[in-house]
Order: structure tokens, then sequence, then C-alpha cells
């Protein structure tokens, strides 16, 4: 009995510190969810659809062609195939004859940034058993029976669909229908989880398709998993397909293929064919098998290398997509460099528009600060500790009774000096604003909601539905609704958010939604939106509504004149052009920290690249050296902030001893100075879609010992990290890819060679980042308090060369907050170095923004020697130079006078 007692007590003292776990039963599992079920069970190889050949009808300069398909049932389906830029191809499928009893959703009119350009293709050859016809480079070919479609190029395939005959399409019926079809009907027209009921009241209407990916070796995507890069065999472990599905997973676990927070239903394949990418446009809810099966060798490897992607390697990787209703809609995105395949994807749903610059700086936050004193002496203490941030965030609980866009009058009575006072030295709050609305009578934007019908309905149409969360029962406004998303948006103006100023910026987390009382913490599925859409059709996409009505809202308060900033939890594609995303709440482990790279990458490969983690673990408290070593992570990751869960001690910066103060000062120092950077990446973004943050592969995709590495990331093409994500560490491997690259360490310049794995080390202060030789890198190294103080500030180029003693790159520059840049207010600078010279030039499209802002320093790493002369090419005028021997760089002191003059600097050896 004692020991019993002390068993208990030692639980309940140790299990918050030690052992955090989500609790699995709270998810369903594939067999618990019927339709997942249903098309897993499918049997391989049967045929079950077919094309009537005579209903084929290609219309080569629309760029469509339409056919009909027919199950064995003796349904009829209309299928469409349309050719567009870039040689993507894009299939839908739905019912011929249209369906009395419910449609079918379809997220294109938000996912989608614009109707796809459809473009001409030529029939290459039409029989009564395929056509095969031509767009660009591509080329697709139907089988007619069964139906399978192929993606090619140069006439080898690269995508196969319907391989394996698991599609399936189960169309709309009447109950008494299905039940006259003989399946089996336990679990499909009503379905229980726990003590949830969903009355699928529509019954099953379930969509799947398989997927080959011939030649490849990996497959990568499918963001939000706490997983490794490459996705797993799900069918060889005995555990369930990737799931999507929008879900507040309390004390998520890592490496682990369960739903989390967002859902970008997209893949990246790399091996013999190149990348070729899928992208499954579909809002309900999704599962995804990945069965890995290879060639045995390397003969792939050997192909890729000896002729760019082109021969075929007989490895493939086969994948099953399953999603409860909706649309059978999908793109093939034909690559073939993983470049290739995001600049398609971002061309359907478009990029994360320019940031504020203010947004890629340092922010502090917890839940909470608690009032507006606390708010003033963690602005001191970061401006007494030197460390630069620019903004400050407020969770739940700064509101009334957690009623959003209210105050908690008694702990922030004067919530606009507050405000005011951080405008002052140029620092922002961004505050906590969720769709979940509590249900109280005396709370207007509730009152208004309500009255208005706004409010989504519970399965029986007639009552607005609810549910718990933070305030207690509450409701939710029907995002769907674009007049909703209107009045959402009139919420945050300043006129109707009392309190607020133009320097409020905005959280919007728990839109999943997470519904504490619902099934899986979230809303049912039978919940009813406008148009009479289930909640089950739109489900993943509402995080991104939220989002959508936000955005407006923040540029409808500037009239237009300031970038809107938005962090949210839940994602679907589409919602990169609103907003920045965290990976949610992780906790203070080292598998967590280790986890962030790969959930950065992953959330980049899916067009989404404003993406970072709670620093030092929501849940629990870090060591120090942990929270050092997040610092590290965090400031080379796209959005940099530190966050913290109620129940945690204090974390902020200057609590941990002053070493580890100077460290983390360090670490944020280097953000702060690379800023240029940065924001010249997310401009590069704005133009070709490509991940700030991206994968090694990415850039070096002929380099085979990338394919299965994630620790390791690149910031742009310029800067590889390494960050140290294990406890202890004094050293580590590190690899350096390609093996034309050279290296060079940021701090000492040390070199390395590409091709090569090194052991370095690793001591507290050092984060491993390493400089591609070959880049030019701007850097503004006068530290400020924010981004902002001085826009006058100089800035410092890092000329890295390559083996050819050569370098290029960029700087993007403008206002960093308005859209002027879109009248040309802004400035693109390229820089190169090559046969001996240095040049900065006008970009070709540089607009006209003016700045004082001058070139301080350059600095040449990797010269062959020491060069005796180095002077303005034009006048011969020498520039004052400093020479490291140690080091073998080359300052350049003050070049020129303005960062647009155009220079050209001649090196004589
Ligand atoms: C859940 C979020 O993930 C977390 O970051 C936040 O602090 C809490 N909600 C409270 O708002």
């Amino acid at each position: 009995m004692v020991l019993d007692i002390f068993i208990l007590l030692c639980l309940l003292v140790l299990t918050p510190q030690t052992v955090i776990a989500v609790d699995k039963g709270n998810f369903k599992t594939c067999s618990q969810s019927n339709f997942c079920q249903r098309n897993r069970n499918l049997p391989e190889g049967e045929p079950r659809y077919h094309v009537f050949p005579s209903s084929v009808t290609p219309e080569p300069d629309k760029g469509i062609l339409s056919f009909h398909i027919k199950d064995n049932n003796g349904v009829t389906l209309f299928a469409v195939l349309q050719t567009l830029q870039q040689g993507i191809l894009r299939f839908s499928l739905k019912e011929f004859h249209p369906v009395p009893t419910h449609e079918r959703f379809s997220p294109s009119e938000f996912s989608l940034d614009n109707e796809p350009t459809k473009l001409p293709f030529k029939v290459l050859s039409q029989s009564d058993t395929q056509i095969y016809i031509q767009n660009g480079e591509i080329q697709a070919q139907i089988e007619f029976s069964p139906f399978q479609l192929s993606a090619l190029r140069e006439g080898q395939p690269f995508v196969v669909i319907n391989k394996r005959n698991l599609m399936n399409f189960e169309p709309f019926m009447s109950k008494d229908d299905w039940n006259a079809s003989g399946v089996d009907v336990e679990g499909t027209w009503e379905e229980n989880f726990k003590s949830h009921r969903d009355s699928n009241p529509f019954g099953p209407s379930s969509i799947g398709i398989d997927v080959r990916f011939l030649g490849a070796k990996h497959l990568y995507g499918l963001p939000e998993h706490s997983d490794g890069l490459s996705l797993s065999d799900t069918k060889s472990d005995g555990g369930d397909p990737y799931r999507l599905y929008n879900l507040d997973v309390f004390e998520y676990e890592v490496n682990n293929r369960m739903a989390l927070y967002g859902a970008v239903p997209l893949v990246y394949s790399i091996g013999a064919n190149g990348s070729n990418g899928f992208f499954w446009l579909n809002a309900a809810e999704t599962w995804v098998d990945v069965q890995k099966v290879s060639d045995g060798g390397d003969s792939v490897v050997g192909s890729l290398l000896n002729s760019v992607f082109n021969s075929g390697g007989s490895s493939y990787i086969d994948t099953h997509w399953m999603s409860e209703t909706g649309l059978l809609d999908f793109f093939i995105l034909p690559g073939p460099t993983p470049s290739s395949v995001s600049e398609q994807y971002s061309q359907l749903t478009g990029v994360t528009p320019l940031p504020a610059l203010w947004s890629l700086g340092y922010h502090q936050c917890r839940w909470n600060y608690k009032d507006q004193e606390d708010v003033a002496q963690v602005d001191a203490n970061l401006e007494a500790n030197l460390i630069p941030y620019d903004a400050i965030w407020l969770d739940i609980e700064h509101t009334d009774g957690k009623k959003y866009f209210t105050w908690d009058a008694n702990k922030f009575p004067d919530s606009i000096a507050m405000l005011d006072k951080l405008a002052e030295r140029n620092h922002k709050l961004v505050v906590i604003i969720d769709p979940h609305i509590k249900r109280e009578d005396n709370y207007r934007i509730y009152k208004e909601l309500k009255e208005r019908g706004y409010l989504v309905k519970s399965s029986d149409g007639s009552s607005d539905y609810e549910g718990a969360c933070w305030p207690g029962g509450s409701s939710w406004p029907d995002f769907l609704s674009q007049e909703v998303r209107q009045y959402w948006s009139e919420c945050y103006l300043v006129e109707n958010y009392s309190g607020s100023t133009s320097n409020l910026h905005v959280w919007n987390d728990m839109n999943e939604p997470s519904v504490f009382t619902g099934p899986e913490v979230t809303m049912h599925k039978d919940a009813v939106h406008m148009g009479g859409w289930e909640h089950r059709d739109i489900h993943n996409l509402y995080g991104l509504l939220v989002t959508l009505g936000t955005y407006e809202g923040l540029l409808m308060r500037s009239k237009h004149q300031e970038r809107p900033f938005i962090l949210t939890r839940s994602v679907f594609p589409g919602s990169q052009r609103y907003s920045a995303v965290w990976t949610g709440d992780n906790e203070a482990s080292w598998g967590h920290l280790k986890i962030v790279v790969p959930m950065v990458l992953q959330m980049g490969l899916g067009g989404i690249p404003f993406v970072g983690s709670d620093v030092g673990g929501f849940f629990k408290h870090p060591s120090p050296e942990l929270l050092v070593r997040w610092y590290q992570v965090g400031a080379y990751s796209p959005f940099f902030r530190q966050h913290a869960h109620i129940d945690t001690p204090r974390r902020e910066p200057w609590l941990f001893g002053e070493d580890n103060l100077r460290i983390i000062r360090d670490a944020i120092t280097d953000r702060y100075q690379l800023l240029p950077y940065w924001y010249t990446l997310f401009y590069l973004h704005t133009q070709s879609g490509a991940p700030v943050v991206r994968p090694l592969w990415y850039e070096f995709p002929e380099d085979y010992n990338t394919w299965d590495m994630y620790e390791q990331a690149m910031v742009g093409s310029a800067i590889m990290i390494s960050p140290v994500t294990e406890i202890g560490q004094a050293s580590q491997e590190v690899y350096f890819p390609d093996e034309d690259s050279i290296w060079y360490d940021k701090k000492s310049f040390v070199r390395f060679t590409g091709g090569e794995t090194r052991s370095v080390s690793t001591p507290l202060d050092k984060i491993p980042v390493f400089l591609r030789g070959g880049s030019v890198i701007p850097f503004r190294m006068r530290v400020r308090r924010s981004s902002n103080p001085n826009p006058d500030d100089p800035f410092t180029l890092y000329v890295v060369l390559d083996g050819k003693q050569e370098a290029s790159g960029c700087l993007y520059w403008d206002d960093g907050h308005s859209f002027s840049y879109k009248d040309g207010n802004y400035l693109i600078r390229e820089f190169s170095y090559k046969n001996g010279e240095f040049s900065s030039a006008a970009g070709a499209t540089s607009g006209g923004f003016s700045t004082k802002s001058w070139i301080e320093r350059i600095l040449v790493i990797g010269l062959k020697g020491k060069p005796i002369k180095v002077a303005l090419s034009s006048s011969g005028d020498e520039l004052f130079t400093k020479w490291d021997l140690d080091s073998k760089t080359l300052e350049i002191r003050k070049p020129v006078e303005n960062i647009k003059t155009d220079v050209k600097i001649r090196f004589s050896f």
C-alpha cells in the first residue's frame, strides 16, 4: 500500500516532466475509418473502370479531352483531362448523371490562385483502345480498358495512374440503392467513434486512385506530419497510411504518420525520371499509402548520373490516395527537377507574397504575457540585454473571457498606449484571434453572427453548431461564406476593434477547427455550412478560410497600404498566400528539436515557405543547452519565435545565465545580419515558388547521397545548415554535397570539399553553417533593436568563390512594409565575380527604390591568392583592402557610396 502510494506520487511528480504522449485513442486509425478500410481493402489488379471509346472527345485547341468511364455496376462517370501550362496535366472525375442528393465539393476556388491556363495539345494517335496526346514536352496516354492514364516525357512514362486498378468512385445514391448493391452497410451510412455519431446523411461517396512513380527512389511531401522527410513505406511496416485531416493533436509524437494541424496533399518523387509531382486537390479527410518497390541495386543512380534524368530505372513507388468525399481532381506535375515541380505547384496555388521585413525578425511570445506591465518589462529586458526583436505576442489570456477582439480591462487597461509605446521603438504586437466564438449574448460579435445566421449549423441544419473550446460553449463562423468572411474582415478595422491600432498583427490559432468536445477534437462531419455543404466536404479547408477572412481584414484596415502579417496553425494548399505557419504544440525535448528541420522542409516543399517551430518547445521546460540549440535552429528557420505553454516556467533568453544569453544573442544577431538574404529569398520565392529553406536534394538532385538526408538543409541556394540537435554533441558529421562544390564555414572560413563527409566541432556556441562557393550573400552587419530603425544602414557582401574563382548572387530590397514595390519601388542588384572582376549592376527588372544605403564592406572568400592590386575598373583608383592570411579572405572597405551605384572592381594578381 505504502509502495503503491509512493509509485503514484512518483508518477504524479514525474509524469509531466518526463513523459508526454499523445492519446492515440482520441484519433482514428485507418481501420476505424470506414472509407479508409473500404478503399484500402480493394483487391489489386481487378479491372473496374472502362472508357467508352465512342465518348472520347478531344478538343485540342481548348486543351480539353473528355470521355465517359463506366464502372462494373454500369454507373457512368464523366472524366476530363486538361493540358495546362508547363506540361501540367489535370484530371477530374464526377458522376455523369446529375446527383439529386448532394454535389461534389471542389476547393479549387480557394486553393488555386487563378484558373490554370489550358494549352492546346496534339493528338498523336487514337484508336478503339487508347488515345495518345502531346502538350509541349509532355505526352499523355489513356488506355481504355481498363482505364489507365500515363504521363510521359519523350515517350517514356514517369507517372501511371490506376496501374493497380485501385481507382474507386462511389457515386452518391439512395440508401435503398446502396443496400440493394449488397455492400456491407455497417459504418457506411452512419459511423460511430467513441461517443460520437456521424449521421452521414448522404451516404458513402469516397474516391481513390493509385499513382505509380516510375523510376522513383524517394517520395517527399504530404505536410503536415512529424516525420522524417522521405516518406516511409506504409505497407511494409504494418502501420497506417499517412493521414491528412486537420486536427489539434494534444502532445503529438515525433516520427509518426498521424494527422496534424495542416494538410497539403502533394508529393515530389526523385529517381531515374528526375523529380515529378502529384497534387490531389480535395479538402475531405484523406489517407495516402506509400509502397516502395526497389530494383535492388544502384542502377537507377548510375543511369541518373549518366543521362540527366531520362533513362528508366526499374524501381518505382506506388501510392494510393483515398478521400472520404469530394470531386476526384488531381494534377500531375512533370518536373523534371525539384525546382520545376515547386514552380509548377506554385503556378497553380500561388506564392507567399513578400512578407513585411519585420516579420522575418525575432518574435517573443508566451502563453501568456500577463499584463501591460509584463509586456513593458519584457520589452525593456530585451532591450537591456541587447536582444533585437520585432514583435511581442499576446495569447488568449489578454482577452476578456476568451472573447476575441476584446481586452481584459484589468490586465490591459490601456492597450493603445501599450501599442503606441511599442511602435515608438519599432516593435509590433501580435495578438491571438481564434475562430471559436463564445456563446454569450452580451458579446457583440457572437450576437451579430447569430442574428445574421453566420454560424455553422448542426447536422439538423436548424440550430447553430455548438461545442467547447477555450471560452467554454462556443460556435464557429461559417467562413465558407463570403458574407461571413466579409463580416470577420470588418472586425479587424481599427474603428471596430476597440483598443487596437495599426501596430497590432494577428495570430489565428485553433482553426482546424479545434473543438474540445467534438470527434477527434474537431467539428462533427455532419455539421452544415452555407449552401448545404457538410463539414466533411470542406474540413481541411476551414483553417485557410479563417486566414483568408483575416487577410482581407488587415488589408482593409490599412486601406491596402500595408502587408498583412498572420500566423496560422492550420493550412491547406493556397494558405501560403495569406499566412505564415508554425508547427504547433511541440515539446522541449531533443526528439522534437530534431524533427523541426524536416517539418520545415516538408512545409516548404508543400508551397508554404514561411514556417517555424516554437523555439524551446511548447510543453515542458528546456534545459539551457536545449534552449540554446533550439535558438540556433530557429535563427535559420523562416519563422523565428520563442513560445511556451502557460504552465511552464518563464524562459526568456536572460533567464539562463550570462554565457547562454550571449550565445542566444549571437544566434539572434546572425538572423538580423542575414535579413537582406532572407528577404531576397522571399522575393525569389515570389518569382518561382522555390521554398526558402529547402532539402539538400532540391539543390543537388544529382547527388543521390542527399536523397535521404533531412537533418541538414539549404537556406536558399547559398547557405547550408547542419544544426546540432543532440545533447552534449561536441562534434558532428556533416555531408558537403556535390563533388564540384566548395564550402566554407560561415565564421572561420575553413574550406570543405563537396562530396565528402567531415567531422566538425560543435561547441555550444557553434552553429554549423556553411557558405557555398559560387555565391554572393548580402548582409547588414549593424544590428539594431529591430529590423527597422535605420533604413539607411549599409550592406556587407560576402563574395564566396567556387573552384573556378567565380561567384554570383543578388539582393532584393524595398521599403519593407508597403505595396509600393508593385509600382516599381524596389531595387534588385546583381553581383558577380568572374575573370578577376567583381561587378554590381542593376538587375534586369530593377525598380526605382531610392535609398542612402551603401556597401560598407565586401569580403572575398576563397581567392587563390592575395591580389597585388584591387581598383575600380573605371578609374583605376585603388581601393582600401585588408588581407587576412589565416582565413585567406580579402576585405574591401567602402567600395561604393550607394548600393544602387553600378561598380566594377578589378583584382590584379
Ligand atoms: C494552442 C496553440 O497551439 C498554442 O500555441 C497556444 O499557446 C494555445 N493554443 C493557447 O492559445
